[in-house]
């Protein structure tokens, strides 16, 4: 098959004929996967890659090039890619798509202080250019630990590799987390920016590929019955979860000592807090959504008391169907006297006119009672019934919650009359379903932002203002918690200490059960 019959999307049988958007495909571009060998590359970004390569979305010369402390050619790089391919991708496995996608994918073995490695991926970048036709256009991506970041990209400049031909790009791809606190993200930020341009940037927070967060903005300003009552006159409180029923699995070596707030509080959940709670964006492109997420971030006011308003946790081992599971202390690679978070709930409140007064509860954990994340937005109780109270007994509180996953979807939870003679009023929902309504099925997270990068589409990825925001937010209840004892105990499979339920209490509220 000649490479111009591959990668055109009128070409493509898995594209759907009722779809008349134009197609956004990458023009002429490659990329360079830096940790190629890790979990993330494996699992998500060459699946990601052979994914949109197969929905017709990469140019027919795209390339890939892996680089690695490994003793291999490009066919054992190759034949990593299309095992993680079959095992992990999303779409259907095409012999040609993947044929030509093999063509361009090329190794270069090293260490990161390795000079003699970086001539090597300069020849590469430039053969490629010449034998594929990637005109000078390349990503490089970070999927390393972050304190080779700094290294990585001096590398790059030193080689000449952040800058290419005469209008041709050259992007920056780093996946979190951006530091582990306000100081150590602003001397990381430093030292990208001294080699790349803020606008060649791309910091990956999976969460803003996804689906439904991207929803999250589509319902408040595409509509017009949500956003009148999105706000302190009629809102009680906001409940935004991740939970996960994993433990570490064979990450100790990154999360001991991270913990569940700085690994995704820090970023995602912060993200879902500033996309639900910011003011409508003048447009929907990367400055205008930077000016109104920033501003949220910046009037989140964290309280006072942070012994009463946040709790951290770690999970216990317990019996699950029969099994032990080990609890965090006995996982591979922990120190048994570790006080590493695997869950963090924090309550914040939004010094603004929209939000004083609303608190929005934030919560993460491992080894929780089941996978989940959702943005609870919980309503007010009506200020008089005119039903006798028997007939409200059992009816909970409106709420609007934002199915991030799984069943994603959207929820309305509101009173109806029971069925029967008497007035009863209970809950019921109504759901909007993702796979009930759409033919279509939902990228991945990855492949969307890595066609965004090779589209040079910066809407969907934090800038350094939104990290170091973050930061701001969260050192000061790390610095409380590092001064304050151990973490509470949790049973894994459970939702969490019972120190986070008392929080909430106190507040007279309580978690959802998701
Ligand atoms: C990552 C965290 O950012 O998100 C992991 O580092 C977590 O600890 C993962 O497991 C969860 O992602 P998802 O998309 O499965 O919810």
């Amino acid at each position: 098959m000649s490479s111009s019959s591959l990668g055109a999307a009128w070409e493509n049988p898995l594209r759907d004929p009722r779809d008349r958007r134009l197609p956004r495909i990458a023009g002429p571009s490659g990329l360079v996967i830096f940790g190629v060998t890790g979990d993330l590359s494996r699992k998500k970004l060459m699946p990601a890659v052979y994914d949109l390569a197969n929905r017709g979305l990469l140019p027919p010369g795209f390339s890939l090039v892996g680089f690695a402390r490994r003793d291999w050619e490009d066919q054992d790089f190759a034949q990593v890619v299309h095992d993680a391919v079959r095992e992990h991708s999303r779409t259907p496995f095409r012999e040609e798509v993947w044929q030509q996608l093999a063509e361009g994918m090329r190794f270069v073995p090293g260490d990161f202080d390795d000079d003699t490695a970086f001539k090597q991926l300069k020849n590469a970048v430039e053969e490629l250019d010449a034998s594929r036709g990637t005109g000078g256009n390349f990503a490089f991506y970070l999927s390393v630990p972050p304190k080779f970041f700094p290294k990585v990209v001096e590398q790059l400049k030193k080689h000449g590799l952040a800058k290419g031909p005469e209008g041709s790009w050259r992007r920056g791809v780093i996946e979190k987390p951006f530091g582990h606190d306000l100081d150590s993200a602003r001397e990381l930020n430093a030292v990208v920016h001294d080699v790349f341009e803020p606008d060649q940037v791309f910091r990956i927070d999976h969460y803003l590929g996804k689906e439904t967060v991207q929803n999250i903005l589509a319902l408040r300003f595409a509509n017009t019955m949500f956003e009148p009552i999105w706000n302190r006159s009629f809102v009680d409180h906001v409940q935004i979860t991740m939970a996960e029923d994993i433990g570490i699995g064979g990450r100790a070596g990154y999360y001991d000592g991270i913990g569940a707030a700085r690994d995704v509080i820090q970023n995602h959940l912060l993200q879902l807090m500033a996309l639900t709670a910011m003011e409508e964006p003048a447009s929907f492109d990367a400055d205008a959504l930077l000016t109104e997420k920033l501003k949220v971030l910046k009037a989140v006011k964290v309280p006072d008391d942070l012994g009463r308003h946040t709790v951290r946790g770690q999970y216990a081992g317990a019996w699950q169907g029969g099994e032990r599971v080990r609890g965090y202390l006995e996982e591979d690679g922990i120190d048994a006297a570790s006080t590493t978070d695997t869950y963090a709930a924090v309550k914040l409140n939004v010094d603004n006119r929209r939000w004083a007064g609303v608190p929005f509860y934030l919560r993460t954990g491992k080894r929780l009672g089941r996978r989940v994340t959702e943005i609870a937005v919980v309503f007010q109780r009506a200020p008089h019934s005119p039903f006798d109270s028997t007939a409200t007994e059992e009816l909970g509180q409106n709420a609007i919650v934002i199915r991030v996953q799984p069943d994603e979807g959207i929820t309305v939870r509101f009173g109806s009359k029971v069925p029967g003679t008497s007035m009863e009023i209970r809950d019921v929902t109504m759901d909007f379903a993702y796979g009930e309504s759409f033919t279509e099925s939902s990228p991945e997270a990855y492949e969307r932002l890595i066609l965004d990068v090779l589209l040079g589409d910066a809407n969907l990825f934090p800038r350094h203002q939104e990290v170091e925001e973050s930061w701001k937010i969260l050192d000061p209840i790390e610095e409380y918690w590092a001064r304050h004892g151990r973490p509470a105990q949790y049973s894994s499979g459970s939702w969490g200490p019972e120190e986070a339920d008392e929080m909430l209490a106190r507040d007279g509220r309580s978690w959802r059960r998701p």
